[in-house]
């Protein structure tokens, strides 16, 4: 067995505040934060910047193969992970709506899944990890320190991501969002493979009615009682 490492793992539904959270703790406790997420966007992208099938798993594992995926750590607290992919930054180019609907069909494929968990624990071996992402609590990572999931009614979340991308200057229709929130939720959770899923040992936190802060005290408040 592996000598057992500090990691932490953070899962849940899109837009329930699970990357700020998880990027807030990992500096609050000096840990490296995993956007697993980001790296399926990365893969998304090189897959449809080739126009490779997402259907035919023999090409999608060739077009892979060859790959790298790297993660670099945010700038700023409220940035986003920025990626490498091949060397190259692409971290605005994987953030678009379209991208995250296409992160999520590649992600129910198989071998995609395979390729990218190893790249998770091959990261996750140099310990003090905070994971995040669907699956980082019941397949990456089973043996995780604390596993939280996050959970928020659907609504809230449309909103709040309504609310962010505003503020970043950009026009949104919070119907739309809201269809694609519970469309991208569904296919996450009904993929044969390592479905969106609470871990039977995940603490679970519903954010509908929390602050960002709230949360993060709560998680550090159980993380903190196994000192
Ligand atoms: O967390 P996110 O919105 O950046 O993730 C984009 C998609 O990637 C998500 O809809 C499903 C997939 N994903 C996954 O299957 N497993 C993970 N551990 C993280 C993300």
């Amino acid at each position: 067995p592996e000598p057992p490492v500090e990691v932490i793992t953070i899962d849940g539904p899109a837009g329930v505040g699970k990357s700020t959270i998880s990027r807030k703790l990992a500096a609050r406790l000096g840990y490296t934060y995993l956007d697993t997420g980001a790296m399926y966007r990365a893969a998304a992208l090189s897959l449809a910047n080739r126009g490779i099938d997402c259907s035919d798993e023999h090409a999608v594992v060739g077009a892979l193969s060859g790959v790298t995926i790297e993660l670099l750590p945010a700038a700023d607290e409220n940035d986003d992970t920025d990626v490498l992919l091949n060397g190259e930054r692409v971290g605005a180019l994987i953030r678009t709506p379209e991208m995250s609907m296409r992160a999520s069909t590649v992600s129910a494929v198989p071998a995609v899944r395979c390729i990218l968990t190893e790249m998770q624990r091959e990261i996750g071996r140099r310990g003090k990890i905070v994971a995040e992402g669907r699956d980082t609590g019941t397949v990456v990572f089973p043996g995780a320190r604390h596993k939280f999931f996050l959970d928020a009614d659907s609504v809230v979340r449309a909103r709040r991501r309504a609310l962010q991308m505003r503020e970043r200057g950009e026009t949104v229709d919070e119907k739309t969002l809201l269809e694609m929130t519970v469309r991208r939720d569904r296919q996450d959770s009904e993929r044969a493979v390592a479905p969106l899923k609470k871990a039977d040992d995940a603490w679970v936190i519903d954010t509908s009615t929390r602050s960002i802060d709230q949360v993060l005290e709560a998680i550090l408040a159980v993380v903190r009682s196994d000192e």
